[in-house]
């Protein structure tokens, strides 16, 4: 038997109006909008997660033009009581680009693709249709650049609605630091502008929570001098043990608390060892600086380990710095990329509170042992460092925009696919990363202040033993997903969520 709370929502949302397809496609055509239907033969195609452990069939998929095209179909869908949302680049992992679950009107933008770079004040308008690849490869034609993720597919609506976190963001903030002003669609179809002049609520909640906001069409950003020079480095180390690897994150916290330079970015990455109790790690970034100082920055990491066992280094310009660490083409329309059918749960660490030697042992220990035998997936764990001395992330007040996090030292992504990155997804995928976490969770304070990353969005995070739900609101509890992913700002965001959005029509898990 269903929970009567369950039937009570169940009837209010499904019983209350009538979704009817036909009235909606023929509203969409009367103002222009293409369209994809679940009877059409390409609605399989284009309704395809990047995360493939997510089947998902949305009512339709609108491809508008212009932002007023957007305001109709948005107001197509509120009449027809579907949820809306965006898709930018479909790179959610957890396919809220289609909804998260069935029924949801999408809104893909991947008609939407101006850039417009602007010398007079280095700002650029770049359209959400847009991916990060191209975007960088547009702005570096003009010698400009901006803070943002390695992969060229993930689409910047997304990435830059969320965070956005790259090598350079240590210099130049988030991609969310960047956006000057943005045309956003509202919930009743209105296109308005938000800045720190006009719709500031709203200007403040699109920088860290966009997609529950409204559709955002378009942001301008402010663009960076893209840099004379740039080295991307690689070492690995093929076979650690515990004591060892957990020394290499033990000394990233200190090393990080040295003076590095702003143009030093970095991560840790672990994925399973050659025998149980060892494991694999790799140390990855990049240098923005003056090629002279290069050695001198990261030596000093490098003598907290032992030799490595290979290393790349890759000295060029700065797209080329780009174009390397993405591993893929930037131009995305000259090629298609992989799926994935994985899991990922993050955690963030605070500054101020760096883990202790306990939590690293135990974390590194569960990756070595835990690690070697979870056979059933295929795994990394990134340890990125967004804080140190000198990061521009942590230098933005808390309370400028809606990202809930600026004390954070390292964001740690723990991702494992299937074992052949195909469906089904192994349920012991899901319980493996778990652990993972509860590893590092369990031997830290009680009070604890760490988060949760929005971009790697986690659908098992639960509020106070309940899994969130698009019918649900979610209350603020110590360790509920709320403050994990929205912080002290959730109360805020809830209060100007139910001002813009009354009726909850940008509505998918995890959102407020
Ligand atoms: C291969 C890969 C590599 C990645 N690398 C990085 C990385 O280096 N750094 C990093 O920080 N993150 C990274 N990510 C995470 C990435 O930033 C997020 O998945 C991001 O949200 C994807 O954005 P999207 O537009 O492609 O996704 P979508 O699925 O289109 O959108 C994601 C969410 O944003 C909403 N949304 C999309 N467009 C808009 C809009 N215009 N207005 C309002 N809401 C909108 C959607 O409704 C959905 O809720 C990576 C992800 C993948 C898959
Ligand atoms: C889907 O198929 C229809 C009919 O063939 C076509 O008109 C439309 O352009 C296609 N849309 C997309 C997004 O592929
Ligand atoms: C940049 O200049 C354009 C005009 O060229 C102006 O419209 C815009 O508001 C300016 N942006 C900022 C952030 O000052
Ligand atoms: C880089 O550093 C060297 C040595 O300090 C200096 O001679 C050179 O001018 C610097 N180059 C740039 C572009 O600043
Ligand atoms: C910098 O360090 C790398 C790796 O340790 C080494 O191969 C290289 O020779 C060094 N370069 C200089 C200029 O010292
Ligand atoms: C942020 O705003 C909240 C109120 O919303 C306030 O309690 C808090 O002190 C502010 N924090 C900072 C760092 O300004
Ligand atoms: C957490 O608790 C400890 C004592 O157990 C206290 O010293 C510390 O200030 C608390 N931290 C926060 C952020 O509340
Ligand atoms: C749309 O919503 C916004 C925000 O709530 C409001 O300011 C505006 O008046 C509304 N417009 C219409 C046409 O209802």
């Amino acid at each position: 038997m269903f929970p009567v709370s369950f039937l009570t929502l169940a009837f209010a949302v499904l019983g209350a109006t009538a979704q009817s397809v036909t009235v909606l496609k023929t509203s969409l055509s009367a103002n222009g909008v293409a369209a994809v239907y679940p009877t059409d033969s390409n609605f399989t195609t284009v309704t395809q997660a990047f995360n493939q452990r997510f089947t998902i069939s949305p009512m339709a998929v609108a491809y508008p033009t212009t932002a007023q095209q957007v305001g109709a179909a948005v107001k197509a869908g509120v009449a027809q009581n579907m949820e809306v949302v965006a898709r930018s680049g479909g790179h959610s992992y957890i396919a809220n680009g289609l909804g998260g679950t069935n029924g949801a009107l999408v809104i893909d933008l991947s008609k939407m693709k101006a850039i417009t770079i602007r010398a007079s004040n280095n700002t650029a308008v770049i359209q959400t249709g847009n991916r990060l690849g191209d975007i960088a490869l547009a702005l570096n034609a003009a010698g400009r650049a901006l803070p943002h993720g390695t992969c060229s597919y993930v689409g910047i609506g997304g990435h830059s609605g969320y965070g956005g976190f790259g090598f350079t963001s240590r210099a130049w903030g988030l991609t969310l630091d960047t956006v000057k002003s943005a045309t956003v669609v509202l919930a009743n179809g209105t296109v308005v502008t938000a800045s720190s002049t006009v719709n500031t609520d709203l200007f403040w909640a699109i920088r860290g929570a966009s997609p529950s906001f409204g559709i955002v069409t378009s942001i301008e950003v402010q663009t960076f001098p893209a840099p004379a020079s740039a080295i991307v480095f690689q070492y690995g180390w093929n076979s650690l043990d515990i004591t060892t690897a957990s020394n290499a994150i033990a000394s990233f916290q200190t090393f990080a608390a040295t003076n590095i330079p702003k143009e030093f970015g970095a991560e840790l990455v672990f994925s399973a060892g050659p025998s149980t109790s060892h494991i694999t790690l790799g140390w990855t970034g990049a240098w923005y600086g003056n090629a002279s100082a290069f050695n001198a920055t990261i030596t000093p990491y490098l003598k907290t380990l032992p030799a490595f066992s290979w290393s790349t280094i890759t000295p060029g310009s700065y797209i080329n710095s780009v174009s390397v660490l993405a591993g893929q083409p930037l131009n995305t329309a000259s090629a298609s990329e992989d799926r994935d059918t994985f899991y990922t749960k993050s955690l963030m660490t605070p500054q101020g509170s760096p883990m202790s030697a306990a939590a690293i042992k135990a974390f590194v220990t569960y990756m070595a042992v835990q690690g070697f035998s979870a056979s059933s997936v295929s795994w990394f764990v990134q340890i990125e460092l967004y804080g140190g001395s000198n990061s521009a992330i942590n230098a933005v007040p808390l309370n400028s925009t809606a990202f809930a996090k600026r004390d954070t030292l390292f964001t740690i992504q723990m991702y494992a696919s299937s074992a052949n990155f195909a469906p089904p997804y192994p349920a012991a995928g899901f319980t493996f990363l778990d652990g993972m976490v509860s590893s590092i969770v369990s031997k830290s304070p009680a009070n604890w202040s760490y988060g949760a990353y929005l971009n790697y969005a986690d659908d098992r995070l639960t509020n106070g033993g309940q899994s969130f739900s698009k019918f649900q609101l979610v209350a603020l509890t110590p360790r509920s997903a709320s403050t994990l992913y929205y912080g002290s700002h959730f109360s805020r965001l809830q209060s100007i969520k139910a001002a813009v959005d009354p009726l909850d029509t940008f509505r998918f898990p995890i959102g407020v």
